[in-house]
């Protein structure tokens, strides 16, 4: 499989195929890395890292991943950059593809992104936007994979904010044959054209719905999912949010309404006591630090691939 060349905007990009192929050699990478086999195939080479938003686990796996592989990771700040400044999203573009051989971002528009991939002829990796967090998702997959060994026909129920990590969710789960489930409250729906295009994407096994009740989405699920009620830039919002998401929160009485096997997992950073109670948190069915670990290797199949 060539991924060479390509981006990773989102994972409405990626065939079914193309998903399973990074999903095998994160397993390859990982497995690697535990026994020391090394494996730099990045040699020489640059990623350069634009962050609008602050960030852990995204940052620092992307750049543990580039030294892993042999090569180097740049990360810039907004304060750093010119951009902060007011320099066009377009010129940063032309000028960090003369640099570096990958761009990843992490901003607030969906729309920058893509004119950073319009204008920047090296793979540009989305490390977050208000839309979508593809790369979380692809960690999810392998997550979820490694504890099921399968991910076709099992069912995530989504709880919480209909915001970018559901979006990406919804995204991953049609393409390789999952059935989600998104609860949320009225007015924090995911964005119906994003549920459109996961339903296009669904195929014979795959089911995309949103749905009011919590207790209805977990039935049956194997996976539990939620996210922080307020977004970052949605700072303002949080005590609205805090009440308007009453009822949505993942704890030991709704986890024991989904299968007896369900794990639960949570992209992080977590408000425990908000969409999460710190008993599921720590709890034997959260798998949430494998989950964060595996950012690391996903990130290098992402990065190996692409680059
Ligand atoms: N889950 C996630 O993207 O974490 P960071 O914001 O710490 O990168
Ligand atoms: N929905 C969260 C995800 C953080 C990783 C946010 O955008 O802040």
């Amino acid at each position: 499989m060539d991924l060479k060349g390509r981006d990773y905007l989102t994972l409405a990009d990626f065939k079914r195929e193309e998903i399973w192929y990074l999903l095998e050699l994160a397993r390859d990478l990982k497995k690697k890395q535990k026994v020391g086999i090394p494996h730099q195939q990045l040699k020489g080479k640059t990623l350069g890292m634009i962050f609008q938003k602050a960030s852990t686990r995204t940052r620092v796996s992307f750049e543990a991943a580039m030294f892993h592989l042999g090569g180097l990771a740049m990360f810039l700040s907004k304060n750093d950059l010119q951009m902060g400044r007011g320099e066009p999203i377009e010129d940063t573009a032309r000028v960090l593809a003369r640099y570096v051989d990958g761009i990843l971002i992490r901003t607030y528009s969906h729309q920058e992104v893509l004119d950073l991939a319009k204008y920047a002829d090296v793979p540009v990796i989305n490390g977050l936007t208000d839309d979508f967090h593809p790369t979380q998702a692809l960690a999810d997959l392998l997550t979820i994979w490694e504890k099921f060994d399968t991910l076709e026909g099992l069912k995530l129920a989504y709880v919480g904010d209909g915001n970018n990590m559901a979006h990406s969710l919804m995204l991953a789960g049609a393409i390789m044959g999952m059935e989600v489930t998104v609860a949320c409250p009225e007015g924090y729906e995911p964005n119906p054209s994003v549920v459109v295009k996961a339903q296009s994407l669904a195929g014979q096994t795959a089911k995309i719905q949103v749905v009011r009740e919590p207790q209805v989405a977990v039935q049956g699920a194997q996976v539990l999912y939620t996210d922080v009620w307020a977004s970052m830039g949605q700072e303002e919002e949080a005590e609205k949010r805090r009440k308007a998401f009453q009822g949505y929160q993942i704890n030991g009485e709704l986890l024991s309404q989904a299968e007896k096997e369900a794990i639960v997992l949570h992209c992080l950073p977590a408000h425990r006591g908000e969409e999460i109670t710190a008993e599921v948190m720590e709890g034997p069915q959260s798998v949430v630090f494998d989950e964060a670990e595996n950012r690391l290797h996903a990130h290098k199949a992402i990065l190996a691939a692409l680059l």
